[in-house]
């Protein structure tokens, strides 16, 4: 069992309160979690995160807090560019990773076996599903971590990587907490200067090709509703202006997309039959408005189930595949967050699953064409770095139908 992620004692505690919960759990809530740590000691890195927050966000381009859409805007003039066309499989093919960020052997591992099914493939865009920088996101905008946890591990997978943010990417004290937001920042003031990181804002969508788009990306920011600890800032809050606005963006969005197949990327999953359990039962928790992840279900059932093909998480070290069914409205729900770490076994629900691997490390390769959308999960054997194709999965018709031409909302 991976055991690598603090949980909170109680729902819905500010960051203080939890540190000075200590190792005991308050009486009365949840029962006490099992498979959580309470932070008896925190490192430099953690401490330092919060005093950074405020040079970073300082430093903010205008805007670059809200939705954006267009490709490759805001990075360095010889950015990877984004595939206009098809590959000679005729698919827009793209590499998905997850909760890769730790800079250890595995990550370069899985990095390395997917650096060769890209070349076969024909991959022409890359996705990172959150925690890209394990434990507490980054200090700067040009802090090592991201050529230690991104650009040398992915050396050679030379492509547009579409980044969301993770929990792990927005602590506060403690790290994977969730509770700073405005760290977030500083992956996005990153994309300014790399080659492959792409994140032009921390929620936004991309359509591929731009021109007439066939698939259409709609990255979220799931951080500020599904935190472990209570939002200090009122612009993160569950109902504030920041959530508010995203959620208005993805509902306009979706309408006007003209791309046949719709696809979500988030770091927190919907449904999961993994450790972290789905969103309104968060790590057991189903009180509160932020452990728990309910205003994130909400988001996911009433805007994105049932107007969207997929939905690509991670969160969970996991590899899940699980069936469309009526109350995910069609959408399919593929965890994938064994791109550097693995155990984060069935705790929670049991939701039907076409293929689950709570053991392998792996990624998976999404193929689209006018037909088909296909889903590859490949396994990793970590000492000899090979690939194992484990499972595909494919659908061809989508969930629901493209707008004619952009709605002007
Ligand atoms: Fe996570």
């Amino acid at each position: 069992m991976c055991d690598d992620e603090l949980i909170p004692p109680r729902a819905d505690l500010t960051e203080q309160e939890w540190l000075r919960t200590g190792p005991q759990a308050p009486t009365g809530g949840p029962p006490p979690r099992t498979t959580g740590r309470v932070p008896g000691s925190l490192g430099r890195r953690a401490l330092l995160g919060t005093a950074m927050a405020g040079a970073a966000l300082a430093a903010l381009p205008a805007g670059a807090g809200t939705a954006a859409a267009a490709p490759r805007s805001g990075g360095p003039a010889d950015s990877f560019p984004f595939p206009e066309h098809p590959n000679s499989h005729g698919e827009f093919a793209v590499l998905i990773t997850g909760d890769a960020g730790t800079g250890d052997d595995a990550q370069y591992a899985v990095a390395a076996a997917a650096r060769d099914v890209c070349r076969t493939e024909g991959v022409g865009l890359a996705v990172g599903l959150g925690d890209n920088l394990y434990e507490n996101g980054p200090e700067s905008d040009h802090d090592a971590e991201f050529q230690d946890k991104f650009e040398r591990p992915n050396a050679g997978i030379d492509v547009p990587w579409l980044m969301v943010l993770g929990n792990h990417d927005c602590s506060g004290l403690i790290p994977g907490s969730g509770g700073d937001p405005s760290r977030g920042d500083r992956e996005v003031l990153y994309a300014t200067r790399s080659r492959r990181w792409y994140m032009p804002a921390r929620y936004y969508s991309v359509p591929l090709p731009a021109a007439h788009p066939l698939v259409e990306f709609f990255v979220l920011d799931t951080i500020p509703w599904s935190s472990y600890v209570v939002q200090l800032d009122p612009y993160y809050h569950w109902d504030g202006p920041y959530m508010r606005q995203q959620r208005a963006w993805l509902d306009g969005a979706l309408r006007a997309s003209r791309a046949r197949w719709k696809v979500v990327l988030s770091h927190h999953p919907y449904l999961n039959n993994g450790k972290h359990g789905s969103a309104g039962a968060y790590d057991g928790f189903t009180v509160g408005n932020y452990t728990s992840g309910v205003h994130l279900k909400d988001l996911y059932e009433q805007v994105v189930c049932g107007r969207t093909d997929l939905i690509l998480s991670g969160h969970d070290h996991t590899l899940q595949v699980l069936e469309p069914t009526a109350r995910t409205g069609g959408t399919g729900q593929v965890v994938c967050g064994a791109s550097a770490k693995t155990g984060d076994g069935r705790a929670h629900f049991d939701h039907p699953a076409a293929w689950q691997d709570f053991a392998a490390h792996g990624f998976l390769v999404l193929k689209a064409s006018a037909t088909r959308l296909t889903v590859d999960v490949y396994t990793v054997d970590v000492p000899t770095r090979r690939a194992t194709l484990a499972h595909r999965t494919h659908s061809t018709r989508p969930v629901a139908p493209a707008a004619r031409t952009a709605a002007t909302a």
